[in-house]
């Protein structure tokens, strides 16, 4: 069997940090990018870490003709499929064109797929496929109903691959349902960096903690919670990047449709992280409380125990590492790549 990896948005912020983890597991890589919301330099900076470079490819994943190409010319045995567009705020704004994009990107890559006999896939799908209204920790068999256009996508194309793997037992697939990835890889070579204004929190603090935005707003800090700010589950992206490298060692033994929640099981409070921000970069990160953002769930935290089981892979770092690791690629890289 061939070693080759074929990672669909492996230039993006998770993307990379998995197609570094990959080569340094000893695979050989192969990026499908566009480039729409990242760099060539992530490129670079993976290179610089490992010392070793993925062969890289310039094209659309919803381009059938690019993507037969690349199954023609390298022996591919697996899929990571990260390509596609992630902001919630956005998809609300423009449903009709997260649908056609990450929609369209996956059915192109599962029919290239089957037509190179390739039959091995995870993909990337969000803790968004969650209804709100269940009551967290939220497990793999939770209760779904995303309440924006982005989450509706990742479902459906959730239900759309577990069709697939249901009619034809040669398929392997995962469904990874990652929570809230933050941090980078701790040489600060790649990371995060978002095109235009981020819509997460952590790059929002990071920006807020570098000068280059004057506040953080803080929506809403009247929830059920202890200190009345949303709770999220952060996950290091690079025990997120492990989490698929032990994806893949299941899929490889284990036909199928597989989901599992990739996050720490740990709750950390907007307000929590901002004091664990404070304390990392040593200033005080201004803040104001406006009104709750439609939504926002007050708690979205994982039951990460079939991904522990099953994977035999546990989260590594602690909310702190998250938040030096996340502040030293932003020191280093205050302007992005
Ligand atoms: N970052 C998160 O918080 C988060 C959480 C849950 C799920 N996800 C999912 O993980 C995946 C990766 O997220 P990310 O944070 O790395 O995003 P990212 O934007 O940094 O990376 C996505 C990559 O895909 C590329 N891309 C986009 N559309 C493409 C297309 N049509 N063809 C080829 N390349 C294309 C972009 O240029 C980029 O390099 C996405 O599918 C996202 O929905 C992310």
């Amino acid at each position: 069997m061939n070693d080759r990896v074929l990672v669909t948005g492996g230039a993006g912020y998770l993307g990379s940090h998995t197609v570094l983890t990959l080569l340094e597991s000893g695979k050989e890589v192969v990026v499908l990018d566009n480039f729409s919301n990242s760099s060539h330099h992530s490129i670079d900076g993976i290179e610089r870490i490992c010392g070793k470079r993925p062969i890289v490819v310039q094209a659309d994943a919803r381009d059938s003709l690019a993507l037969s190409h690349v199954f023609q010319k390298y022996d591919i045995e697996a899929v990571f499929h990260f390509a596609g567009l992630k902001s919630v705020e956005e998809s609300v704004r423009t449903p009709e064109v997260y649908y056609e994009e990450n929609i369209g990107t996956t059915l192109n890559i599962a029919e290239q797929m089957r037509i190179a006999g390739v039959r091995a896939l995870v993909f990337s799908s969000s803790a968004t496929v969650y209804d709100p209204s269940e009551t967290p920790p939220y497990g793999e068999a939770s209760k779904t109903g995303p309440n924006n256009p982005y989450g509706q996508t990742k479902l459906l194309i959730e239900q759309t691959l577990t069709d697939l793997a249901n009619i034809n037992d040669q398929w392997s697939i995962g469904l990874l349902r990652y929570f809230n990835p933050v941090g980078a890889h701790p040489s600060g070579h790649i990371g995060e960096a978002p095109s235009g204004k981020p819509n997460n929190l952590m790059p929002l603090l990071m920006q807020v903690g570098i000068g280059k935005a004057d506040k953080l707003f803080i929506f809403g800090d009247n929830y059920d919670t202890p200190d009345g700010t949303c709770i999220r589950d952060f996950i290091h992206v690079m025990d997120l990047a492990r989490g698929h490298i032990a994806a893949l060692r299941f899929l490889q033994k284990t036909n199928g449709i597989h989901t599992w929640n990739l996050g720490t099981g740990i709750g950390t409070s907007v307000r929590e992280l901002i004091q664990f921000v404070e304390r990392v970069t040593g200033t005080e990160i201004p803040k104001e409380v406006v009104g709750r953002r439609k939504g926002d769930s007050s708690v979205a935290v994982a039951d990460p125990s079939k991904a522990f089981n099953e994977l035999d892979w546990r989260p590594e770092h602690t909310i702190e590492n998250m938040c030096i690791d996340h502040w030293n690629w932003q020191k280093l890289h205050p302007d992005g790549y």
